[in-house]
């Protein structure tokens, strides 16, 4: 079963695939722009931007949304995750975190799976939103933020996330990360879901 993945990251989509080979679900990338809503929620953001999305193709789809949430920062920067890192980057962090003790942090994702809506009013206002069929798979790992940025791979904040229980970072140790990720995680929940109802998938 393909399905149709909305985002700019390439590496979220090789990320989804680790997790779809197994239940023989492929991922495909489709560059289409959203707005990104502003709003605390990941959750939130990614059902506005598959709403966005499905308004354009009127094709099931998902949108993925996550960000990294530092406790000691009152979860900053969370789902302004990639306005930080664009702005300030790695070093900007480990910068705000200087002398902090406190290093707990966890990653959060939210993938949305749109396959219908009747009537799309506005994507901006929770208080308008359209009538559609959106499911919302979610998954988090805890762990915290190092001293310092370690390793090449992985992407965004990669370097300076260390999963609870291990000694490397998501950037040092890819496997760990496609084993036990936030992103890992949301993705399971979809794939089952699309395992367990096939009806829904084709609406
Ligand atoms: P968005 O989900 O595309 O809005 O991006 C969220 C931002 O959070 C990314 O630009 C990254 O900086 C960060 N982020 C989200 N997931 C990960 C991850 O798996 N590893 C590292 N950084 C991540």
């Amino acid at each position: 079963m393909e399905v149709l993945f909305s985002t700019s990251n390439k590496n979220k989509v090789a990320e989804s695939n680790e997790v779809g080979r197994k239940y023989g679900v492929s991922f495909t990338q489709i560059h289409l722009f959203y707005p990104e809503i502003r709003s605390d929620s990941v959750s939130e953001v990614a059902k506005a931007g598959a709403e966005y999305v499905f308004t354009q193709i009127r094709k099931p789809l998902i949108v993925e949304d996550s960000g990294l949430f530092i406790k000691s920062l009152n979860e900053f920067p969370g789902a302004y995750s990639r306005f930080a890192f664009e702005r300030i980057g790695i070093n900007g962090i480990l910068k705000l975190m200087d002398g902090i003790s406190d290093r707990e942090a966890s990653f959060v994702s939210a993938v949305a799976y749109i396959t219908s809506a009747e009537k799309i009013h506005s994507f901006l206002a929770s208080d308008t939103a359209p009538n559609s069929d959106v499911k919302i798979f979610e998954g988090s790992v805890e762990g915290k933020i190092t001293t310092e940025a370690k390793g090449e791979k992985g992407f965004g904040f990669d370097p300076i996330f260390q999963p609870k229980g291990y000694v490397k970072t998501f950037a040092e140790d890819v496997k760990t990360k496609n084993a036990i990720s936030h992103r890992k995680i949301a993705f399971e929940k979809l794939c089952q879901y699309l395992k367990t109802k096939p009806a829904e998938r084709t609406r």
